[in-house]
């Protein structure tokens, strides 16, 4: 078993905000196409949101987002450069440590990571 250094991005958002937490899609070999998009919390064993493209094209890929977790506050864009996991509201709660794995036809499974720090709104008085 190989424990691969996964690349972290750092994030801070104030809650109520959306957010976005990237994750890179992209494939350099020709011919290749994703696959499979999941994202995990670091405290959760099974994946919170998934974009499964393969039993068709990716664009028409199916997607699946935890009732406990993000639940219809989420919703993948893979357009960006790179592709973003974009949350409405953001909730302290959601403060964690993010992992996003990408499985493409030909290339390597790709991870990233995201720590997402949320931050109280402030109110002014
Ligand atoms: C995530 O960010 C928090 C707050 O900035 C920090 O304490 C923590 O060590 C970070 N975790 C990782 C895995 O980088």
């Amino acid at each position: 078993m190989f424990f691969f250094s996964v690349p972290i991005v750092h994030i801070e958002a104030v809650a109520g905000d959306p957010v976005y937490l990237p994750c890179d899609i992209s494939t350099d070999e020709p011919g290749d196409q994703v696959l499979l998009v999941l994202w995990y919390r670091e405290d959760l064993g099974t994946p919170i949101y998934s974009v499964d493209g393969r039993e068709r094209d990716f664009s028409l890929a199916e997607r699946w987002s935890d009732e406990n977790v993000f639940a219809n506050r989420a919703y993948f864009m893979p357009e960006k450069k790179p592709a973003e996991l974009g949350i409405d509201h953001i909730r302290e709660t959601d403060q964690s440590v993010y992992r996003c794995r990408v499985d493409f036809k030909i290339a390597q499974t790709r991870n990233s990571k995201v720590n997402l720090t949320v931050i109280g709104k402030v109110t002014m008085y």
